[in-house]
This record gives structure tokens, sequence and C-alpha cells, in this order.
């Protein structure tokens, strides 16, 4: 897959969202690795919670050019950054200014992303606007990630599919385990150890 062109962005930026790091790149590596799967579902609707600068669901629009992508951010820039992004490497896409995706009533997504904010933190350092939003994960790195899990059975396609990314500290067999009470199976796509962090990606589908 290719990386969008994100030049236009001043590093300056990046003060206030937050800016593409390994994490980013291995939820894309792992989308690359899922690549003719995912061209063989030919999703419709791409939704990439959170997403930051835009980079993931960017690249993921790049490689499905018949999909419609949407993208939520509790951090209204990057919203807009994600839009710029999105607008220039020419994907047709909607950022919109939302908690995970709470406002979408009546919609089903093909294909759901989340690179959450993981850092096990105290929990009041979670639920900001700004740039603490991008890491602050409170108890077990998991207090906003788990938010979006109970919504996943209302959000998702019946055939839908929904990427995570976790690292060690957010315990991935409870989250394996809440996913399959709602029904899921589980698969690890992806895993790299960078410095002293585990990271992986997980997909779980019906
Ligand atoms: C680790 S960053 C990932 C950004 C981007 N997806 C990437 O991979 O580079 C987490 C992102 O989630 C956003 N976020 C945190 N809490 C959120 C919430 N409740 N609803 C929507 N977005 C949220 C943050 O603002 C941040 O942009």
């Amino acid at each position: 897959m290719e990386t969008p062109y994100q030049n236009h962005i001043a590093k300056a930026d990046f003060d206030h969202v937050y800016e593409p790091a390994e994490d980013s790149f291995l939820l894309i590596d792992a989308l690359e690795r899922d690549l003719d799967f995912l061209k063989a579902k030919n999703p419709t609707f791409c939704l990439e919670v959170g997403s930051g600068s835009g980079v993931v669901i960017t690249a993921l629009g790049m490689a499905l050019p018949n999909a419609f992508c949407i993208s939520t951010d509790i951090n209204f820039k990057a919203c807009e950054m994600t839009k710029t992004t999105a607008k220039y490497n020419k994907v047709l896409m909607d950022s919109v200014n939302m908690d995970l995706a709470v406002s979408f009533v009546n919609n089903k997504f093909d294909v759901i992303l989340f690179n959450p904010p993981y850092v096990v933190t105290e929990t009041s350092e979670c639920g900001t606007c700004d740039i603490t939003a991008s890491w602050a994960g409170g108890d077990k790195g998991r207090e906003v990630t788990d938010r979006l899990l109970d919504m996943i059975p209302k959000k998702l396609a019946q055939d839908g599919i929904f990427y995570l990314l976790l690292i060690e500290e957010n315990i991935p067999n409870e989250v394996v385990e809440i996913m399959a009470k709602f029904g899921y199976k589980s698969q690890l796509i992806v895993s790299r150890k960078l410095r002293n962090e585990q990271q992986l990606v997980m997909k779980f589908f019906k």
C-alpha cells in the first residue's frame, strides 16, 4: 500500500494532532497484509475512528478506490488535518468531529479501524479533546477502546471487519473475550516489538 503524501502538514501542526508513528504504520501494514481479502470483500463504507492526521484511512482509501471513507476524531484539528490529507491524495472522504462513532445512528460500516489512545494512565487524563486524547488510555490503557468495543455490534455490518491496534498492557486476551461475547471471532494479523512496547493488530469478524 502506498504511504499517503503528508508533506503539506507543517511540523508545528503535530503539536496539536498525533504525528504518524510506528503504530500508525503497523496498522497500515496489517491492512496491506489483508488487502487481497479486503479487495475481495469490496467494502462500500470504511470508517476510521480517531483518524489523527488521516494517514491510515487515506492509505486504505487509496488502496480501495471504490470505497467511501469516513473518519471521526474527538480532536477538531485532527478532523481538519484528515480532510486535507485525503484531499491531497485524491481520496473521497468525510471527517467528522465526534466521540468515537456515537452519532452514526443508522449507519453500518463494512470496515472499521481504530488505533486508540492505548497508554495506561490515570482515568482523569482520559476524555480530553486535545493532543492528550492521542495517547491517554486510562485503566489498562483500554477505557476509550472498551467504549468502542461496546458499539461495534451496532456500527459494524453483519459481514464487516474491525481492525484494532493494541499493546500488551491492554491485555489483548480480555479484548478477545469481550468480542467473543458479542459473537466475533478474532485473528492476530501482525505483531511487532518496538523498544519496550509490544504492538499488535487484531481483526474481529463474525
Ligand atoms: C494513537 S492516535 C492515532 C491517530 C491515527 N489514527 C494514526 O494511527 O496515526 C489516537 C487518535 O484517537 C483520537 N481519539 C481519542 N479519543 C477519541 C474519541 N473518544 N473519539 C474519537 N477519537 C478519539 C485522538 O484524538 C487521536 O487522533
